[in-house]
């Protein structure tokens, strides 16, 4: 999605940018080059993996970044309010995080149930699988997953559980499998339950909230924020956001009824409410960006 990102931050050497899922560095990389010679970059990731490989790959840019370890939610105590041209802020999961075994966030190879992305955190999933009672795994298979079978699924762990502890990601996804088979499906039936545990270990939906919050916080007036989502839970928490600051109306309390409206400044504009999709190109070099989705806002 580098140049989709662009197009949207569109990079001056005057300019001040930040990742906050900096990752491998890709992107930020590209902002650097163009927002060369004099642009400015902060990035931001929680995975300490993640950042050792972005200061590898920065290198080159010695000077013009920052990089540093945390939650992007806590974006507002490092950086000034109203102080940046552009924020990317690129969800989800990295190709290392999937790809690497010991991680645990991948059905596809056998590995520690793990999927903390930051492995400073205490909770993993095992922890979440072994402890969780039988109510709260179905929920967080419905709301994360948006698993049909979540109660049978969390009814199954709970009898396996008894018998040995989950330890390793194989022995989730064969139960998972053997409780609610594929029937011809071509998604792995623990596709959704994976999904929902990382992001029940990671509180990703929350901290997506906090982090856009935060990010309009630090954005100038004019400021550009770019939001990549790999999933429809995402989206619907970009498009909520949106949506509220582009108001010129407040309510009281959570339903909008029409004449209690009271009159307020909106301080985000839509760029691209709809989706900005990855050309052909980069999924044939890329398959995984298939459902990336770009959406861009400007501070007011
Ligand atoms: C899709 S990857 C980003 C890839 C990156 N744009 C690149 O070019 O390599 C998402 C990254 O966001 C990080 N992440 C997810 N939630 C986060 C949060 N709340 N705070 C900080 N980093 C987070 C993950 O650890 C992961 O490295």
């Amino acid at each position: 999605m580098a140049p989709q990102v662009l197009a949207a931050l569109r990079p001056t050497p005057s300019g001040r940018y930040v990742d906050c899922t900096v990752g491998g560095g890709g992107h930020a990389a590209a902002i650097l080059k163009a927002s060369a010679p004099g642009g400015w970059l902060f990035g931001c990731d929680r995975d300490g993996a993640a950042l050792e490989a972005a200061s590898v790959r920065l290198a080159e840019f010695a000077g013009r970044f920052e990089l540093k370890r945390g939650n992007y939610s806590e974006m507002i105590e490092w950086l000034a309010p109203e102080s940046c041209d552009g924020v990317l802020l690129d969800a989800g999961v990295s190709s290392p995080q999937v790809d690497w075994p010991e991680r645990g966030f991948s059905f596809q190879q056998d590995g520690p149930l793990d999927m903390r992305m930051d492995r400073r955190q205490a909770m993993t999933a095992a922890q979440l699988v072994n402890e969780t009672s039988v109510d709260e795994l179905a929920r967080i298979f419905r709301e994360f997953g948006e698993e049909p079978e979540a109660r049978r699924l969390a009814r199954a762990i709970e009898t396996e559980r008894r018998l040995r502890r989950f330890t390793t990601t194989r022995q989730l996804a064969e139960l998972v499998e053997k409780t609610a088979p594929r029937r011809g499906r071509r998604m792995h039936p623990a596709t959704r339950i994976f999904q929902a545990l990382r992001i029940a270990v990671n509180d990703e939906l929350r901290f997506l909230r906090l982090g856009l919050e935060a990010a309009l916080k630090i954005l100038k007036p004019g400021g550009r924020l770019a939001v990549v989502t790999f999933h429809s839970l995402e989206v619907r928490e970009v498009k909520e956001f949106g949506r509220r600051h582009a108001l010129d109306y407040s309510v009281p309390g959570s339903v909008d009824v029409p004449e209690l409206r009271q009159p307020a400044v909106a301080d985000l504009a839509w760029v691209s409410r709809k989706a900005i999709r990855p050309g052909e190109d980069e999924l044939k070099v890329n398959p995984r960006a298939r459902s990336a989705q770009l959406r861009v806002m400007e501070k007011i």
